[in-house]
């Protein structure tokens, strides 16, 4: 797995340089610089990751190894009672560190079982254990919280994070909803094992993501434990709960499949769900073996929700979907979840590429060819939506899941496929899922992979189809 810190080499220099500065300055000067982005100064953990995009996501100064997660929520009155137990490690040396969480209140924080102090504002929680911790030590911090969850409102006006529904709670927190829910490091950079106890009333269903350890009742109530093994960005974990009919079975890859559907969801989702091993088969032909040991799919009946989202290792539908939806979910397993984007502006590795797994599905399975989806987009006017932004520099937070993204971003790929081969592309896809697997990759690296495999320059193609304004010339 790749380490955040070792994703930013520029970061510790811009960090030693800012303490060189910070030498020379008055302190309130210093406390002002400390606050002021992801180049905290001294030994203050920063605020944020350093996303423009979402610039208080994430912090400074710490990498979570794993969280484990203990919550308790009562589906009658909304309540959510929290335990977050986090295995960290300092990337500087840190006597302050924040975590997020919005909403909720905090009534104890430890760190390596010394109380510790802490004050909660907006969505930052600053912790300030008892004894510094140094550069490179592990530490365990313990937050318990408690409250009534309401989801994050994004900056494209969409409700994202811990989501209640009429018999439970919608979750899913792409891009900043985590914070909702537990207390984290919630920027992409930073990835994560996970494990989850979660209670609910009994005849409620939690599903989290990984494989299913263990369920049991007792007095009115069933504790759910899950365990993810592979790391995960904080806004792919999901603590699903509703009324759900359950099944599950092991494909012929040995994937455990886990799918939990709503009742009033479940006529309509049954023949796509039925599709899902010979979807990964495919999947994992094209893009190479399937990242996760579980799989699945919770198909939620939450009507105002309006997405569905990739949670790791089992998507989360707002209701049932269609084939081409299962297909986008499942590809970004791959894309988005194994291959993680290290800021926001390079969501389209994300959508781009799942859109373009549509397209491929589509072709191979007597639908419309990429070729055909392609021209029917282009042939939209200079003026449409799709050419508003192009897709590798979506400008704000605000546009990270616009059309452009999205099917702009599906173009790009198949130019590349047009310039590069069949053959090639698909190397290059694969290429690209082993090379970055469980850890990150960034459009510069995407461009490397597939200019080192074909042996071609590809930069004008690909600079072209995603980083240049207004609709480009075709090849
Ligand atoms: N990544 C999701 C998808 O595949 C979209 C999530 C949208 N989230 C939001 N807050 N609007 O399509
Ligand atoms: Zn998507």
């Amino acid at each position: 797995m790749t380490a955040p810190h070792r994703q930013a080499p520029g970061r510790r220099t811009a960090v030693l340089r800012r303490e060189a500065v910070l030498a020379t300055v008055p302190v309130a000067v210093a406390a002002l610089l400390g606050a002021a982005g992801p180049a905290a100064a001294g030994t203050h953990g920063a605020a944020g990751a350093g996303d423009p995009y979402f610039p208080l996501s994430g912090n400074g100064g710490y990498h979570v190894e794993h969280y484990d997660l203990t919550l308790r929520y009562d589906t009658g009155s909304r309540h959510l009672d929290g335990k977050a137990v986090l295995t960290a490690r300092a990337t500087q040396k840190l006597t302050r560190f924040d975590l997020d969480l919005k909403g909720l209140k905090v009534t104890g924080v430890t760190v390596d079982r010394s109380a510790a102090g802490f004050r909660h504002s907006g969505q930052e929680l600053v912790v300030t254990p008892r004894h510094a911790l140094h550069k490179g030590q592990e530490f365990r911090v313990t937050v318990t919280y408690n409250g009534t969850p309401k989801p994050v409102t994004d900056p494209d006006g969409s409700q994202d994070g811990w989501i209640p529904t009429d018999d439970g709670a919608f979750v899913a927190s792409e891009p900043q909803g985590a914070m909702s829910w537990f207390p984290a490091n919630s920027h992409p950079k930073d990835k994560s094992t996970y494990d989850f106890t979660i209670t609910v009333p009994k005849g409620r269903t939690a599903v989290a993501n990984g494989v299913l350890r263990g369920q049991h009742t007792a007095n009115g109530r069933t504790t759910f434990r899950w365990h993810q093994a592979e790391p995960m960005a904080a806004y792919l974990a999901t603590a699903t709960v509703g009324k759900f009919k359950v099944e599950h079975y092991t494909t012929r890859d040995g994937i455990e499949v886990y799918n939990a559907v709503d009742a009033r969801e479940a006529r309509a989702a049954a023949p796509v769900l039925k599709k899902l091993p010979s979807v990964l088969e495919w999947e994992s032909k094209l893009f190479g073996p399937y990242p996760f040991r579980a799989a699945g799919s919770i198909v939620d009946h939450a009507p105002d929700v309006g997405f569905a989202l990739e949670t790791e290792s089992r998507p989360v539908y707002d209701s049932a979907p269609g084939v081409s939806t299962l297909v986008h979910e499942n590809a970004h397993q791959w894309f988005g979840d194994s291959v993680s984007v290290t800021a926001w502006k390079d969501i389209w590795l994300n959508e781009g590429f799942a859109t373009y797994a549509e397209w491929l599905y589509s072709e191979q399975h007597g639908g419309d060819s990429a070729q055909k989806t392609f021209d029917a987009l282009y042939g939209r006017p200079a003026s449409d939506e799709l050419w508003s932004f192009p897709p590798g520099d979506p400008g704000s937070g605000k546009n990270i899941f616009g059309t452009p993204v999205y099917a702009r971003g599906a173009m790009a790929l198949h130019e590349l496929r047009k310039a590069v081969g069949d053959r090639d592309f698909f190397r290059i896809l694969r290429c690209w899922a082993a090379e970055h697997r469980a850890g990150h990759g960034t459009t510069a690296q995407f461009v490397r992979v597939a200019e080192h495999l074909s042996g071609k320059d590809l930069d004008g193609l690909l600079h072209t189809w995603i980083y240049t304004q207004g609709k480009p010339n075709k090849s």
